[in-house]
Parts: C-alpha cells; sequence; structure tokens
C-alpha cells in the first residue's frame, strides 16, 4: 500500500491505473478506523482495481473545536488496518495540503441539510460538502463508499453529487454493531467504562421502538424512546426525529411515507459525547 500526501502524488499514481483501464474505489474517512471502515474498504477492494482511502480529518466540517480537538488521532493504527483490507492508497494530506487558502464555497441543499444534523451543527454539512467534493475532483473515483450510520451525511452528498454532475456511484454500505448493538464509531473510544456501558441502550431503544411501533402513532413512538433512553442516568436525547427516509422530512402519520426512518443524537456522559444511530421502520 502506496502512503501520498500530497495531491499531486495522488493524481500521478491514479494516472497510471487509468490509463491502464482500471476502476478506482474511493473510501473517505477521517482516520481512527474501526472495522466499519474497515468493512467500507473491503467491500470497495472487492468491487474496484484501485481502492483509495482518504484519512483527514476536516477541520471544516467541525462547528465545535472541542470536538475537534480531542477526535482520535491514529495515524499508524489507521495504516495498518488498510493494509490489512488490501487498499492500495492511503492518502493522507496534511491541512495546508487540503486547504492552501480558505475554502469560501457555500453548499446549500435544503431541506436535506437543514434539518436533524443540520439544524443543530451549523456549517457541518458545508464542510462534509467542501471537503467530499474536493476528493471527488481529484481522485475521479467511479464509486464511493460511505457508511449508512450517518444517514444524513449521505443524503446531503447524493444531492452534491447530483448538483455538481460527478460520474460516480455512492455506494451506501450498511452499520456495522458492536456484539452489543452500539454502532461503530470513531468517537466510541472516548468514552468513559461506565459510559460505554450506557450507551447500547441507545440502539436497544431503537430497536424496541420497531415493535411499538406496529400499534402506537408517529408522536408516541418519540416518546417512547426518548423516555426510554432519558430514563438510562447519563445519556440525554438531543433529538429524535422519524422522517421520510427519503426527504428527511418529519412525518405525522405512518403512512406518510413509503419508507420511514427514525434519526436520533444521543449526549452520553459528562464531557458529554454525541452518539448518532438510526433504525428502519
Ligand atoms: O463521515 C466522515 O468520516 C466524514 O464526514 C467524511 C465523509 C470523511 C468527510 O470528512
Amino acid at each position: 500500500m502506496k502512503i501520498i500526501t500530497t495531491i499531486k502524488d495522488l493524481q500521478l499514481a491514479l494516472s497510471s491505473e487509468r490509463n491502464n483501464g482500471h476502476s478506482v474505489g474511493l473510501v473517505p474517512t477521517m482516520g481512527a478506523l474501526h472495522a466499519g471502515h474497515a468493512s467500507l474498504v473491503k467491500r470497495s477492494v472487492a468491487e474496484n482495481d484501485v481502492t483509495v482511502v482518504s484519512i483527514f480529518l476536516n477541520p471544516t466540517q467541525f462547528n465545535d473545536q472541542n470536538d475537534l480537538a480531542r477526535y482520535p488521532r491514529t495515524l499508524d493504527a489507521d495504516c495498518a488496518l488498510l493494509q490489512s483490507c488490501g487498499a492500495d492508497i492511503a492518502f493522507a494530506p496534511s491541512v495546508e495540503e487540503i486547504y492552501p487558502e480558505p475554502d469560501t464555497r457555500h453548499f446549500s441543499y435544503p431541506p436535506t441539510d437543514a434539518v436533524m444534523e443540520g439544524a443543530r451543527r451549523p456549517g457541518h454539512f458545508n464542510g462534509v460538502c467542501q471537503i467530499v467534493s474536493k476528493l471527488f475532483a481529484w481522485v475521479e473515483p467511479d464509486r464511493a463508499y460511505f457508511g449508512e450510520k450517518d444517514y444524513q451525511q449521505i443524503a446531503v452528498i447524493r444531492r452534491m453529487v447530483a448538483d455538481l454532475g460527478f460520474k460516480l456511484q455512492i455506494v451506501p454500505c450498511p452499520v456495522v454493531r458492536e456484539a452489543d448493538g452500539l454502532a461503530m464509531s470513531s468517537r466510541n473510544t472516548l468514552l468513559s467504562p461506565d459510559e460505554r456501558a450506557i450507551a447500547p441502550r441507545i440502539y436497544e431503544a431503537l430497536k424496541a421502538s420497531q415493535d411499538f411501533a406496529k400499534s402506537h402513532s408517529v408522536t408516541a413512538t418519540i416518546q417512547y424512546v426518548c423516555s426510554r433512553i432519558n430514563a438510562v442516568k447519563g445519556l440525554d436525547v438531543e433529538y429524535f426525529s422519524i422522517v421520510d427516509a427519503d426527504s428527511l422530512l418529519d412525518i405525522r402519520n405512518w403512512e406518510d411515507a413509503q419508507s420511514v426512518v427514525g434519526c436520533i443524537t444521543v449526549y452520553c456522559g459528562a464531557k458529554p459525547i454525541r452518539l448518532i444511530d438510526h433504525i428502519h421502520y
């Protein structure tokens, strides 16, 4: 596996692959890789001739500077994991390489980027679109792989791809969970043992709500999930929205959408760590 830190070297390496007619898969990451990322990389390796994994802790998508400062940085372990998954190129640039000038582009895809995470993390999806659009332009992947844990992020990126006319396929990949149900996330390593012990209660409540929803209204299901999670000392629901899986707009009745998803963000512990998850109904 090549470890590349400059855009010039990345494009040089990829142009020879392209000249040989090789397909390219891209897995964008912010590092602190875990088994969820490994599943994306393995899928890309299986479906493409060349797999590029970017490792870049993108500052422009952090609305909370404390969150950026404490985000885990584990480059050596990340590269070892990528090597074991069969990745061909790890692209690990500096902030100066990516943003020699401030990125003043503004992406706006309402309502997709305005609800839920978009409403609570101002500028977050703008920053995601800034970095992902740059990566798409430099790598020109045939396929790009994203974890469904960040359900809304995929919807926003799909809008951006349509808007900017990128010729690539977005491949959403299923959430990978710990044995106790907690969705894998780089932020999980920031949880104390006590916080880690209560975090699975989030998915437990979401799973239980699938049955509850069969005989209750949307409003009652929202209350059920929130009160069940808030009853756990150390967990505090920021929002739980039951939305149309395509438009991401709130639904009032189960019949309002063909496909329905419940998206949740919960504060865990004293720091606190923000955990996100979702469930399909
Ligand atoms: O999902 C992430 O890790 C990031 O938002 C992404 C897509 C790598 C962009 O920085």
